[in-house]
């Protein structure tokens, strides 16, 4: 049987000046008990609506899942291309003798949204790993406070999830002098260009989202710790209809399908969902960073 598809959540327009009356009078009327400041009132009353509300939330992300998959199956029936493109996992991976570091110091800077943003992430991170032709291994770091939290609550099976490793060492714990010169952080805040994935390096991916709350976080990590930094060649090939920072889970779905191609253009287009890619005659040629940031895009 077909469910009926759930109302499209819109963002709410900007309150009518009797809707700003309504709520001046309602906070006339407020009750906050003595001796609780009114910021921690709202919070428990949060608290109590979302109690109040999680049965159905649930209930309706449940169906909106439930959803998602009767669309996936049906695409699958009748789009051939649709189909093609779905990649089935690889019997077996190509070496690269690359390393992928995931840096999750940064979880006090995130709210609880932005940490089930970025669980999601490291899940989506996993299923590109699983179905990448070449073997890129996952070091999950700082994985000691609310992302794992959350993973025992929501992913518990995270645990035997192979070729990804979940650990509590902080990126510092893992750089000696010896080997410091294999680390390179990915940052977009730096003027330095990759050409190409090389065999033996460990890349680094900031485990954060924050909107670019946090501007040069990661930069200002990777100089303090002496690290070579590298930022994906976006403008080179691509424009985009946005600043070139990317979430994290994108950033490490390019470099997987980098390896496939070995044609930075190509695993742009295949992972940047095509709202960010702006398209068109103007579309680059092999240009220069540089170029692209001074020409204001
Ligand atoms: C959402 S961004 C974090 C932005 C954060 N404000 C910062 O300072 O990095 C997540 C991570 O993806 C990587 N990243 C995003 N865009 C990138 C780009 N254009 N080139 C290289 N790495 C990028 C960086 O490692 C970054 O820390």
């Amino acid at each position: 049987m077909e469910s009926q598809p759930l109302p499209k959540k819109t963002k709410a327009p900007p309150p009518t000046p009797e809707e700003i009356e309504r709520r001046r009078e309602a906070r006339k009327n407020e009750v906050i008990p003595p001796g609780v400041s009114r910021r921690e009132w709202k919070k428990q009353q949060k608290l109590q609506r979302w109690e109040e509300t999680k049965d159905q939330y649930r209930q309706d992300m449940r169906l909106k899942k439930k959803q998602q998959r009767e669309r996936k199956r049906e695409r699958l029936r009748n789009d051939d291309e649709y189909r093609n493109s779905v990649a089935k996992r690889p019997k077996s991976q190509i070496a690269t003798n690359v390393n992928i570091a995931i840096d999750c110091e940064f979880d006090d800077l995130m709210n609880q949204k932005e940490i089930v943003s970025m669980a999601n992430q490291i899940r989506s991170c996993y299923s590109s790993m699983r179905h990448c032709q070449y073997e890129l291994p996952i070091q999950i770091l700082s994985f000691n406070k609310r992302l794992k939290e959350r993973y025992e609550t929501s992913n518990p099976e995270y645990t035997s999830w192979k070729g990804i490793n979940f650990q509590s060492e902080r990126l510092a714990d893992l750089i000696t002098p010896e080997n410091k010169h294999q680390f390179v952080y990915l940052t977009a805040d730096t003027d330095n260009d990759i050409q190409e994935l090389s065999s033996g390096k460990t890349y680094i991916i900031g485990g954060i989202v924050d909107k670019n709350r946090h501007k040069n976080l990661c930069f200002n990590k990777a100089k303090e710790m002496g690290l070579a930094m590298a930022r994906l060649p976006i403008g080179q090939y691509i424009k985009i209809n946005s600043r070139d920072v990317l979430v994290t889970s994108h950033v490490y779905e390019i470099m997987c399908r980098w390896f496939e191609c070995k044609d930075w253009r190509e695993a742009f287009n295949k992972v940047l969902p095509p709202r960010k890619v702006v398209q068109g005659d103007d579309e680059k040629d092999d240009m220069n960073g540089e170029e692209v940031k001074r020409k204001g895009w």
